[in-house]
């Protein structure tokens, strides 16, 4: 039964450096469009099941205009919902206002995740971002004074020529934000940003090794817990919604680039601003064989602390985990360890996730 629901928002006001997700330049226009062929995907294809989770992302919601934003919360009030919604919008900080959180209040949003990424003036300059760490500082307070408690800050690490001392500073800030949850992600230099463009590089693998424990380190240290590769959470603040993902759980997904999980198809929609306003969204389309569920079963389920539950494994694919993988020589190192309900990888390999998944691939 899906529970979850995914809404892509494609509208920034300004374009990072780093970033390519599904996104264009502001446009009122455009937004209008867009938002009346949400409301037809909306339409056509959910089938009123009772969500326990929404996750509107982008791009950056907050970027709408303020009519525009509001109409986007009366389209999604076609969502059914649990009492217990799980409701994240992200926003940035140079659009959330104090009219938008009213308005996401009154629409039940319990959560909000925002980009931070730096908190050194010349790197927000360096990632294409505009505001200073001081306007953070107000809007997250702006954000906790209207009431928003479940806050989650991203932070961006290992960019060009970082140094420890640097992190260090930008750990030393985050905490000082005191949110429940933060997200730390390793500068991925993709095709086709500005970045790659101008022929910037990923940092030494041991360099980001280093930045990778020290995370762990400091946040563990402060309280949070390492509950997934990237993510750090206060206890009982975990992302509900993304531990629907790791949990190879269906989902939906609604608009541009948006991908979805149902029925036993994962479906990825066109990354076309004019055909997907057109209402054409012509997935791209992947039919789960058990294998590649199963498969996706451990690629999601050992990015977790909670790691792969033994349960829900047997019941789906009928088999025990570690009976399954046996012959893997995995099993005579500490690699993978085994509590009462799962497996998990040993958080000393994590760093090295990929290397351990290539033996689950195809075998
Ligand atoms: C869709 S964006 C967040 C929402 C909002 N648009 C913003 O930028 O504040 C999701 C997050 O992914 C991370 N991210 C995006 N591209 C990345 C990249 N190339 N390398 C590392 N992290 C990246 C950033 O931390 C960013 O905040
Ligand atoms: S990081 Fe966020 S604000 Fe920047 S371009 Fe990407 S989606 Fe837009």
């Amino acid at each position: 039964m899906v529970k979850s629901g995914y809404v892509h928002i494609p509208f920034c006001r300004h374009l990072c450096s780093y970033c390519d997700f599904a996104k264009f330049y502001y446009n009122e226009t455009w937004a209008e469009s867009y938002l009346d062929a949400l409301e037809k995907e909306i339409k056509e294809t959910y089938r009123g099941e009772v969500l326990d989770t929404l996750y509107l992302g982008g791009g950056t919601p907050s970027a709408l205009s303020f009519p525009l934003f509001s109409r986007l919360f009366t389209i999604l009030s076609s969502l059914r919902r649990s009492p217990s919604l799980e409701f994240t919008v992200e926003c940035n900080i140079e659009s959330i206002t104090r009219e938008k959180l009213a308005c996401m209040k009154e629409h039940g949003v319990n959560r909000l995740s925002i980009g931070v990424e730096s908190s050194h003036s010349d790197r927000l300059r360096f990632l294409g971002r505009t505001y200073i760490k001081e306007e953070v500082r107000e809007t997250i307070a702006l954000v906790k004074e209207m009431g928003f408690t479940n806050i989650n800050v991203d932070l961006i690490y290992a960019l060009p020529n970082e140094t420890l001392e640097e992190l260090e500073e930008d750990l030393s800030f985050l905490l000082s934000l005191e949110v429940p949850h933060l997200s730390t992600y390793s500068l991925m230099i993709e095709d086709h940003t500005k970045l790659f463009l101008k022929g910037y590089h990923e940092i030494d693998d041991s360099l980001d090794a280093t930045m990778y424990q020290m995370i762990h380190d400091r946040l563990v240290s402060s309280g949070y817990q390492h509950y997934e590769i990237s993510n750090f959470a206060k206890e009982g603040y975990a992302s509900r919604h993304n531990l629907t993902y790791w949990r190879n759980q269906e989902y939906y997904g609604f608009g541009l680039g948006a991908s979805g999980y149902l029925l036993g198809v994962r479906y990825t929609n066109t990354r076309s601003l004019t055909q997907y306003v057109r209402g054409e969204r012509n997935p791209i389309i992947e039919k789960m064989t058990p294998q590649l569920d199963m498969e996706n079963e451990i690629m999601l389920g050992f990015r977790m602390m909670e790691g792969i539950s033994k349960e829900r494994f047997r019941a789906k694919f009928g088999k025990d985990f570690k009976e399954r993988y046996q012959s893997l020589p995995l099993w005579k190192e500490p690699v993978i360890e085994e509590t009462e309900t799962s497996y998990r990888i040993s958080y000393s390999y994590w760093y090295v996730l990929n290397e351990i998944l290539v033996h689950f691939i195809g075998e």
